[in-house]
């Protein structure tokens, strides 16, 4: 059947301005860049009256039904024998959910959405075990999940999945892969395997034929997805997008991705480092809570067991500029190091260069040391990062960051068994955070002796006892680069 090519034309996403080329610029509203290629739907020809009166299929789906008369296949869950990503999704994969896995060219997205599919054509039941309610079981072959890859030939692939274990066992049974960047190929190949997960990677190299722009451009990503995202919901199949992530950390192109699909899951860390973070941005179906910790390892990613020590350096503490701070992420507490490095400026305006920190933070910080500390940067280049590639933006990182700085500024160690924590308000002033007490708990676990924390932080003397450190209590600054700077000698 020959198919006749929909008609498609560039719109401008800032005044709906329709072009039936390309431009640069919008003649409409002088927006740039802001022309994306959009399909051209032709109105639906009416019946004529007295056709008929029944209403279409659509207007049936659209009456409204009644709470408790839902049933909850929406809610059906597909754990995939990851651990993290499960923890991560809230109990495993929603049938009929669109997800999408984000993350910098090289971090390890093929990799974990291969695992995933491993794990899960590994560990799945036969057909008809697993009680679905939205997917009738013996319609379809045996359990399967299918991994189309518009980016890797079938070698690569085959390189890539004997790496993690997967070429021989139980999963190598049923787990098909499919290379090809059609969309409508890989619905037609996902339609008639009805498999337990699709994967798309990456969302960027596939595209549809009725749009002329190239694979990755904003029309050809939100077309792409939709038809996938409305494949998912029709056949309740859990459907994973693999998408590219910019340096600024913004989704490369499918910005708009975001709000189309249904959890956005990120994969985070130093590529040259092992560590990788997994977060979720978005989640439909669970909480934007949690955090996965895993680690690249020759044979895929592992799981981190002890995920509270994985971040702090196995180097010693003695050295002038590190500070150990403890932070929450979701349910997890996590202990890394802050370290700062003050250095003589060169010409020009003195540098902040930062690395898994916020910068205004940073110069934040460097103008109260100055003002209220006694602890005077502010002409001299400034350097600080966070060890194991982390990144993280919590108030609670301001004094140890503070006191990393004024210990390299002074050439002073802190004492390796020292812990901070504390907000530091423009005034001087440390501010309580929350979950003092689990942050104490996991230092103290870690071998941590002593920690300064906000003096006003409702940890009561038994309880600071319990943990068996020695809390010292602090309201200002200058207060707490005494405690920490003064009480130790200078470095050798
Ligand atoms: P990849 O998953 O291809 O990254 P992405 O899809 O996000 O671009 O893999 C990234 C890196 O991981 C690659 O440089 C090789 C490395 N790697 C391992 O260290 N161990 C492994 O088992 C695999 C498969 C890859
Ligand atoms: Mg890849």
């Amino acid at each position: 059947m020959a198919r006749t090519r929909a008609v498609s034309e560039y719109v401008c996403q800032a005044c709906a301005a329709a072009f039936p080329k390309w431009e640069g610029q919008c003649r409409g509203c002088s927006a740039w860049n802001s022309l994306v290629e959009t399909l051209v739907h032709a109105p639906q020809r009416r019946p004529a009256s007295g056709e008929g009166r029944h209403p279409s299929p659509a207007a049936r789906a659209a009456e409204p039904r009644l709470l408790g008369s839902l049933d909850a296949v929406a809610t059906t869950r597909r754990p995939t024998g990851l651990a993290e990503v499960d923890r991560l999704l809230g109990g495993g994969l929603v049938l009929g959910s669109l997800l999408l896995l984000g993350g910098e060219p090289g971090i390890g997205k093929s990799t974990l959405a291969l695992q995933v599919a491993g794990a899960l054509a590994a560990g799945a039941p036969g057909p008809g075990k697993e009680g679905d309610a939205g997917v009738a079981a013996g319609d379809r072959a045996p359990c399967h999940v299918l991994y189309a890859s518009a980016e890797e030939s079938p070698a690569q692939l085959h390189l890539r999945a004997s790496r993690l274990g997967l070429t021989t066992g139980p999963a190598s049974t049923a787990l098909s892969v499919l290379a090809g960047t059609d969309v409508e190929a890989i619905i037609a190949a996902a339609t008639a395997l009805r498999p337990w997960l699709l994967v798309v990677d990456s969302i960027q190299t596939v595209s549809v034929d009725d749009l002329d722009g190239p694979p990755g451009s904003v029309g050809q990503v939100r077309e792409s997805a939709a038809r996938l995202g409305a494949f998912a919901r029709e056949h309740a199949v859990p459907v994973l997008l693999v998408g590219h992530v910019t340096k600024d950390g913004s989704l490369a192109g499918p910005r708009t991705l975001e709000h189309l699909v249904d959890a956005v899951l990120m994969l985070d860390g130093d590529r040259y480092a092992s560590l990788r973070l997994l977060r979720a941005l978005k989640n439909r179906h669970g909480s934007t809570e949690e955090v996965g910790v895993m680690e690249m390892t020759p044979d895929g990613l592992r799981e981190v067991r002890d995920t509270a020590a994985a971040f702090l350096g196995h180097g010693s503490r003695s050295a002038p500029g590190v500070a150990v701070a403890a932070v929450l992420e979701g349910s997890r507490t996590l202990l890394v190091e802050v370290q700062a490095l003050v250095a003589p400026a060169g010409f020009g305006p003195p540098r902040r260069t930062v690395a898994g920190l916020d910068v205004n933070r940073l110069v934040l910080l460097i103008a109260v040391l100055a003002r209220r500390g006694g602890v005077d940067v502010s002409s001299r280049d400034v350097y600080a990062s966070l060890t194991g590639g982390i990144t993280v933006s919590e108030p609670a990182l301001d004094l140890p960051l503070a006191l990393a700085v004024a210990a390299s500024q002074r050439d002073r160690a802190i004492a390796g068994d020292l812990l901070a924590c504390g907000e530091v308000s423009l005034l001087g002033e440390i501010r309580p955070v929350p979950g003092l007490e689990r942050r104490l708990r996991e230092a103290a676990r870690l071998g941590f002796r002593r920690a300064l924390v906000p003096e006003d932080a409702g940890l009561g003397a038994r309880q600071a006892m319990a943990l068996g450190l020695e809390v010292r209590r602090v309201a200002t600054l200058r207060q707490s680069l005494d405690l920490a700077l003064e009480a130790t000698g200078t470095s050798g």
